[in-house]
């Protein structure tokens, strides 16, 4: 390999770095261009299979990647051929410089779509300045249209303003809009027609995902956790059709349901039967790089730029992180037995 000189630093990845049409990719030939970003670890809602009600160690601010550090981050990841990123939380929206960062992103150069994933709670406030900023795409977590069960879940009042920023999204120019619905058996599982009359109507994704095992006091074990292929076979028993289509990486089921306007995706969450196709880089609020959303290890982003990094040693950690990976979410899991606390340690 031909090494290039960076004042002292010499690049391990210069191959790589040198020539804009390298991909970054692992050994299994998968192309990584896709960057989950999670913008706070805070959530105005306290659902049940993310955070317990009471007691979260919440990083202190200073912990968190600043607004310089996160444009740093965008613009030395689009340099490396992410086209597409996802702005998560925590709640994303509760986040002060969003839309700066959402318009920042939408600048960068190979940057396609600029996404978000939030509760919906504030989004009929804040929906103006999102489609001002040029948002590609909001997919919104919605477990239940019951507005006693909503609370039970997220342990707060809120589903009226999450319908109210549900209806004003699809009326938006806003181009793709999805709802999150974790499936869970004795909860939601009565629900999914309910749901999936949505897409009647409007052209939006619904999801069922997977309930995984994020949750301190893992209320994946008892007895609510519903597999994609059950959630399908409860699917087809109420519809006349169901016809594959095309869809995201996550939605590794997807289909039109008769003649919807809309689509029904499922996401193996759990299961893992997508990660053959993983294209996604993780990045938590405290700027660790991971390579899985259930990656055992961390790379610390922000301590390296904290520390003066240059730009190149700090693309060489994301090269060698990524090149790294594991052929799946299992045998990434099977690294070690760390249990985190909440999803949003992660940024889902
Ligand atoms: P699209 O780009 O619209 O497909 O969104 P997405 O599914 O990538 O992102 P979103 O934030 O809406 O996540 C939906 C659900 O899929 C959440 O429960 C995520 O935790 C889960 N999910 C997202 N990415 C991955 C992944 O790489 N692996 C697994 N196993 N689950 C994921
Ligand atoms: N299992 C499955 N999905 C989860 N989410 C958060 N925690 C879990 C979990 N333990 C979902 C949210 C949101 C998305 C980002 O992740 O509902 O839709
Ligand atoms: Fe990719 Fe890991 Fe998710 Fe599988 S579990 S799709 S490998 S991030």
């Amino acid at each position: 390999m031909r090494m290039i000189e960076n004042n002292t630093y010499t690049s391990p990845f210069s191959d790589m770095l040198n020539s804009s049409a390298s991909p970054l990719q692992d050994q299994f030939g998968r192309t990584f261009n896709y960057l989950r970003l999670a913008l706070n670890e805070q959530c105005n809602l306290r659902c049940m299979y993310c955070m317990p009600e009471e007691g979260i160690n919440f990083r202190h601010k200073d912990k968190l990647l600043s607004a310089e550090e996160i444009f740093r981050l965008l613009k030395l990841s689009s340099q490396m051929g992410v086209s597409k990123i996802r702005l998560t939380g925590g709640e994303p929206l509760l986040r002060k410089d969003l839309v700066p960062i959402i318009q920042y992103a939408n600048c960068l150069d190979g940057v396609n779509s600029v996404h978000l994933t939030t509760n919906g709670l504030l989004l009929s406030k804040y929906l103006n300045s999102l489609e001002q900023s040029g948002l590609s795409g909001l997919n919104i977590s919605l477990d239940t249209m019951n507005a006693d069960k909503y609370k039970i879940i997220t342990r707060r009042d809120g589903l009226k303003q999450v319908l109210d920023g549900l209806e004003k999204a699809i009326d938006s120019s806003i181009r793709s809009i999805k709802i999150n619905v974790v499936a869970m058996r004795d909860f939601n599982d009565q629900e999914l027609m309910d749901f999936i009359d949505l897409t009647k109507e409007n052209n939006i994704t619904v999801r069922f995902i997977e309930l995984m095992p994020f949750d301190s006091h893992q209320i994946w074990k008892t007895g609510k956790f519903y597999g994609a292929d059950h959630i399908i076979a409860d699917i087809k028993k109420q519809v006349d059709e169901l016809s594959p289509i095309d869809g995201s990486r996550t939605e590794h089921h997807i289909f039109k349901v008769n003649d919807y306007k809309g689509k029904v995706a499922v996401i193996p969450a759990y299961t893992r039967s997508l990660c053959g196709t993983c294209n996604r880089l993780r990045i938590t609020a405290d700027g660790k790089l991971l390579n899985c959303l259930y990656s055992q290890d961390e790379t610390n982003l922000r301590d390296a730029m904290r520390m003066g990094k240059t730009d190149m040693m700090i693309k060489d950690m994301i090269y060698g992180t990524m090149k790294k990976k594991f052929k799946d979410g299992w045998e990434a899991q099977n690294q070690g037995n760390e249990n985190r606390k909440s999803m949003t340690q992660i940024g889902g």
